[in-house]
């Protein structure tokens, strides 16, 4: 199977299997486990924080930032096309009893700068009170679209002005600063906390990291445990997460040659909508004119043959490139793709 539903299907690498089994580990509820603290230490210096906290997942990370944060009544500015908006279960709201004021993305991933100073809210009875921006880079709906150092600080120049917060989803903040060819540190300087995702483009099977100021890493060690998601001997995968911060980074450039490589190819295919400019990461989204095949169908017809594409709509699907991907199999993809849609 040529599989393209997600950047999360990468396998562990055989120096992750190695540095899995030979972890040196400890409890890490007694702050313990050797391999989990370097993890930190190593992830905390890579993205210029103070303080890192090893967790099960991005949703998990994004969560915990978000109650960590915030307290209940409050509300979070997020992008109506944010994975926190849109794809955990608002678990913000759900545990937290914090509010979300979704606004629009742009085609280019951010969210416009009117419109989050529309949403702050003013100091009135009837009104949550605004904490925190959300923002997500890359914004995976928007074609794994970059959030570029200056967007950046123009959101920063906002949250100061307000007092408020601000938390980057980063599940794919290595694929941001790949494609706009910058330091992490120049995508992470002006939010005060990101989580970021090893299990993704990075091929680690499991794990995400928080990363902040320190105080706010000890809170965030206590909202870990209250969701239940304190670890044990959890070295055992850290170790991967370290082998991937150390190897997998520079490659996710092959990833996103290969999706404009796809994106342009697609974008030729009579009945395909997409616009390959946007594509600028490892994630094409492309939607199929409203006559023929549906996305379900299309994705059932290249499944027999040996390809796999996430529909995400009625007419659209998505395509991501990993590790473990090459350009033959895109090639075998289009092929298998073009033959579909005939
Ligand atoms: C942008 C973004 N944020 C957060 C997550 C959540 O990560 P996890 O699946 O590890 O909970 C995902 C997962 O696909 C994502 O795409």
């Amino acid at each position: 199977m040529i599989d393209l539903r997600s950047d999360t299907v990468t396998q562990p690498t055989p120096a992750m299997r190695e540095a899995m089994a030979r972890a040196e580990v400890g409890d890490d509820g007694f702050g313990e486990d050797p391999t989990v603290n370097r993890l930190e230490e190593r992830a905390a210096e890579m993205l210029g924080k103070d303080a890192a906290l090893f967790v099960s997942s991005g949703t998990m990370g994004n969560l915990i930032a978000l109650l960590t944060h915030c307290g209940r009544g409050d509300e979070i500015i997020v992008g109506e096309q944010a994975h926190i908006f849109i794809a955990e279960q608002g678990g913000a709201s759900v545990l937290g009893g914090i509010a979300m004021y979704p606004v629009p993305n742009l085609p280019d991933g951010t969210l416009p700068l009117d419109a989050i100073r529309r949403a702050i809210r003013s100091d009135d009875v009837h009104y949550p009170r605004t904490r925190l921006i959300c923002l997500e880079n890359t914004q995976m709906r928007m074609n794994g679209a970059p959030l570029t150092p200056k967007y950046i600080q123009q959101v920063r120049e906002i949250a100061d002005t307000h007092h408020l917060k601000i938390h980057t989803d980063g599940a794919r903040i290595f694929n941001a600063a790949v494609a706009l060819n910058v330091n992490v540190q120049e995508l992470t300087r002006a939010s005060d906390t990101v989580q970021f995702c090893l299990s993704k483009g990075l091929a680690a099977p499991v794990g995400s990291l928080l990363v902040g100021p320190r105080e706010f890493i000890q809170n965030a060690r206590r909202a870990r445990k209250l969701v239940g998601g304190g670890m044990r001997q959890a070295g055992i995968l850290a170790a991967a997460g370290l082998v991937a911060l150390e190897t997998m980074i520079e490659r996710l450039s092959e990833d996103h040659a290969n999706a404009k490589y796809l994106a342009e190819q697609l974008a030729d295919m009579p009945g395909i909508e997409l616009d390959p400019a946007t594509v600028k990461t490892n994630m094409v989204i492309f939607g199929l004119a409203p006559h023929g095949l549906d996305a379900r169908q299309l994705a059932e017809r290249v499944k027999q043959d040996g390809v796999l594409v996430q529909p995400r709509g009625e007419y659209t699907l998505r395509a991501a490139t990993h590790y473990g991907i090459t350009r033959a199999e895109i090639q075998t993809a289009l092929a298998v793709i073009r033959r579909a849609l005939a």
